[in-house]
């Protein structure tokens, strides 16, 4: 299967009647600056349908899309956001924990985004932990493996599939679309 269409629906602050008709959503969640909404535009195939920046905290709001006129896919702001004011990070943190935790929405898959080079962060593991909550299938990208230098990568790896053990985890670079056709595999 191959993504066909890909079309920006809307960015969205809290509850919206479209994230409530009843389409599946796939959730793209992650640290700030992981590069989320890079992997969305790697994905899809288009260089700009995610807005993208190398200033943590470019989404700041629920970005739906749809995807092969089936499926929501949702661009999430990132989480651990340190630079912003305080207020504008405690109104996203705020909209992801409803948006995650409490909404209740049709979730087909969660991705969680980290990225390899760094590996997984005390706030990877405790947003996996709350994730896994729910019961939701999950699978995890670590992006930006273009960064990591060869010599590292196996070790590197290794530790990353260890903190995720219980999922699968997909070596991916948005820059270099490496582990694209594995993730479309994985959402379709
Ligand atoms: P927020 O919206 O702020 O949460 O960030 P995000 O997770 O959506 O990240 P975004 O896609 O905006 O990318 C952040 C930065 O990382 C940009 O400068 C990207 O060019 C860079 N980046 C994303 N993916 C890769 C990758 O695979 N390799 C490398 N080297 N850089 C990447
Ligand atoms: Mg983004």
């Amino acid at each position: 299967m191959n993504i066909k269409s890909a079309k920006f629906i809307k960015g969205v602050i809290g509850t919206n009647d479209i994230l409530e008709d009843g389409t599946p959503q796939v959730v793209f969640v992650g640290r700030s600056n992981v590069g989320k909404s890079s992997v969305i535009n790697s994905l899809v195939n288009q260089k700009n349908l995610a807005r993208t920046s190398s200033t943590p905290g470019r989404t700041q709001q629920i970005n739906v899309f749809l995807i092969n006129k089936a499926f929501y896919l949702i661009d999430l702001p990132g989480y651990g956001f340190a630079k912003a004011p305080q207020e504008v990070r405690e109104q996203i943190q705020k909209m992801l924990n409803w948006y995650l935790f409490v909404s209740n929405y049709n979730f087909k898959k969660i991705v969680l985004i980290i990225d390899a080079k760094i590996g997984p962060t005390n706030d990877d593991i405790d947003m996996l932990h709350s994730l896994e909550e729910t019961n939701k299938e999950i699978v995890i990208v670590a992006n930006k493996i273009d960064k990591i230098k060869k010599a590292e990568y196996e070790k590197q790896l290794q530790k990353i599939k260890y903190a995720f053990n219980m999922h699968r985890v997909i070596p991916y670079s948005a820059e270099k679309k490496v582990g694209v056709g594995e993730l479309v595999e994985e959402l379709i």
